[in-house]
């Protein structure tokens, strides 16, 4: 099996939780304090041995393009002025990593946008999935964990999570087998059950590694009530080819598709910085 080192980033999505602010500036573009939610998704891609980056865009998400580019006029300024942390911040891809910008078309769902990658993926090569808003905060790199995992049997394999009850109906939702330290074989997946026929608490969140036979399950996969082709209905015929595994996700995951969990995400950042952990908790003493 080749060595996995594309990921696909689908960032087409609209970001309704987050209008106005999403009327122009790509939800994937919100910022934990200083760093766009995209930035944090690129850096664990990368650090898990990624070398090709496949966006699957929409119209008016130019700035994630923007975002990547070198900026090497005002680089050159803060070199020479010696500001090294600044130049730190504008380096936001390394020059050797690939980025490839393809249109999504139509907003057809999760299993459409990952479709429009399968020109881009060799026959035998495992690719991953990263969903942006899944912001995760981890001593081990998760994606790496899902890769090792993946490339040990060659099988499919996602990220999950215990979910509680009350938010169990906005995930995918896996009956997994016999575990096996962190990761289990997953025996049943179902998109976004009621929380009385959901098969466990393990919740899908946005990490995914995938065999290229993906693309072919997505084509002939079903739109559903919604008009859009679900990943999570893919993967459940899959399980039935080729079979499916699971991750458990070691470390904490902050949800910045819903406003909670992105200023819950903010809050926790900023907590890890001194000065700003003493102005918040200060700040919360008075009020
Ligand atoms: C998507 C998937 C869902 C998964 C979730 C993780 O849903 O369809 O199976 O659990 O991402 O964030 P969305 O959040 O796009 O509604």
């Amino acid at each position: 099996m080749k060595k996995i080192t594309k990921a696909v980033f689908p960032v087409g999505g609209m970001g309704t939780r987050f209008l106005p602010a999403t009327k122009s500036i790509p939800k994937e573009l919100l910022p934990i304090i200083d760093k766009p939610l995209i930035q944090y998704a690129v850096e664990e891609a990368i650090e898990a041995g990624i070398e090709t980056l496949i966006f699957i865009t929409s119209a008016s998400k130019h700035a994630i393009s923007d975002h990547f580019d070198p900026m090497p006029d005002l680089r050159a300024k803060f070199v020479s002025q010696n500001k090294q942390h600044l130049v730190k911040k504008l380096d936001t891809l390394p020059l050797e990593i690939q980025r490839v910008f393809i249109p999504q078309g139509q907003p057809l769902g999760l299993g459409h946008a990952v479709l429009q990658a399968e020109a881009m993926i060799e026959d035998d090569e495992m690719f991953a999935v990263i969903l942006a808003d899944d912001f995760i905060q981890a001593e081990y790199n998760p994606l790496r964990r899902l890769i090792a995992v993946a490339e040990s049997n060659g099988r499919a394999t996602i990220s999950v999570e215990a979910v509680e009850r009350q938010r169990i109906s906005s995930y995918g939702v896996i009956a997994p087998g016999q575990w096996q330290g962190d990761h289990v074989s997953v025996n049943e997946i179902i998109e976004k059950p009621d929380a009385a026929s959901a098969p466990s608490e393990f919740g899908v969140i946005g990490r995914y590694v995938l065999p290229q036979s993906i693309f072919a399950v997505l084509s002939q996969t079903q739109m559903d009530k919604n008009h859009e082709i679900q990943l999570t209905d893919a993967l459940k015929e899959l399980i039935q080819l080729d079979g499916l595994q699971a991750v458990k996700l070691a470390g904490q995951r902050f949800d910045c598709g819903s406003q909670d969990g992105f200023v819950l995400a903010n809050l926790h950042v900023a907590m890890q910085d001194g000065d700003l952990n003493q102005k918040i908790r200060s700040y919360l003493t008075e009020h």
